[in-house]
């Protein structure tokens, strides 16, 4: 038997490549795809849209209709979708698997009121090497302590709306965890003008949105005489894609929670090799 995903947002970049992947992976059928209400997709075959050719799944314009028809419910849309994915969710007893970045407060606590509930997996980036990415950042942190600057330069295609993009805020967070600093404190967003010299405690953000590009992020760490830089550079979405369909079949299995994609890799407070954040 395999595990029917319900894909919210299914008209969308990620969208339309995570209903390629469901074709490509074994254990999993489309069950069901939703978009936004009213959208030129709603009414047409999923498949097709995704330049598959026909599937049989008539994109949805209620979430509700879709999530009933899913075993576990992957959503890569947009952040107000989420209060209603959450609460169809809570109604039909079903796992999220959620990409979508960018969530208000409101938004951020319907997910965590689902979590009591079901198993949610949440997190900003589902690729392996960036969950290794943000598990090394926090090893780094966790070596130089307060001795290096910590700059994280992000870049993305042209129609990313958010931005620094949620793995950048995850990667700010991660640091931040690890050497005691309240992010929202310390974070400084693109620089301009007479800013005076640097604050060490800082943590810099710098964005690029341009053409195509996938998703890079980079988490510099800068003392004095040297520099130390990590890397990750995604070339396709369906590297987001599979993360996700591994993170859902995961999710089948797990009791009510939050996770994140280092529980999803069982890696979780393991690969950084620290207990706690000092
Ligand atoms: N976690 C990760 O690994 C990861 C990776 C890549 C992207 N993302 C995130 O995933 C999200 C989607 O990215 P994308 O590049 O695919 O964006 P996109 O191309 O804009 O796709 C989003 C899709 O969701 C639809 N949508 C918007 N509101 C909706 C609603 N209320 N109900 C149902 N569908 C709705 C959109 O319709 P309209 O066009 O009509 O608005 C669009 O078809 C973003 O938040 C992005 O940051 C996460």
């Amino acid at each position: 038997m395999t595990l029917g995903i319900g894909i919210i947002g299914a008209a969308g970049r990620m969208g339309r490549m995570l209903v390629e992947a469901s074709q490509q992976l074994d254990g999993f059928h489309l069950a069901a795809a939703c978009d936004r209400a009213g959208g030129s997709a709603v009414g047409r075959d999923a498949g097709e849209l995704a330049g598959l050719g026909a599937l049989g799944v008539q994109v949805a314009e209620k979430v509700t209709e879709a999530v009933q028809a899913a075993d576990v419910v992957i959503d890569f849309s947009l952040p107000d979708a989420t209060e209603r994915v959450a609460s169809a969710c809570a109604d039909a007893g079903r796992p999220l698997v959620l990409g979508t970045t960018g969530l208000g407060p409101e938004q951020q606590a319907a997910v965590d009121r689902l979590a009591e509930q079901v198993a949610v997996v949440q997190a900003a980036n589902y690729s392996t090497g960036v969950t290794l990415l943000t598990a090394l950042v926090e090893q780094a942190a966790h070596a130089l302590g307060d001795s290096a600057d910590v700059e994280i330069i992000e870049a993305h295609h042209r129609h990313k709306v958010d931005a620094p993009s949620g793995t950048a805020l995850r990667l700010g967070e991660a640091v931040a965890g690890v050497l005691g600093r309240d992010l929202h404190e310390h974070a400084v967003y693109g620089r301009e003008g007479q800013e005076g010299p640097r604050d060490r405690r800082t943590i810099g953000f710098e964005t690029i949105r341009a053409g195509d590009i996938v998703g890079e992020h980079t988490v510099l760490f800068a003392g004095d005489g040297e520099r130390l830089e990590l890397t990750h550079k995604a070339s396709r979405r369906s590297t987001f894609a599979f993360g996700a369909y591994r993170a859902a079949m995961w999710a089948s299995q797990q009791p009510p929670g939050r996770y994140d994609m280092r529980d999803v890799l069982g890696i979780a407070g393991s690969a950084a090799g620290i207990e706690s954040p000092r």
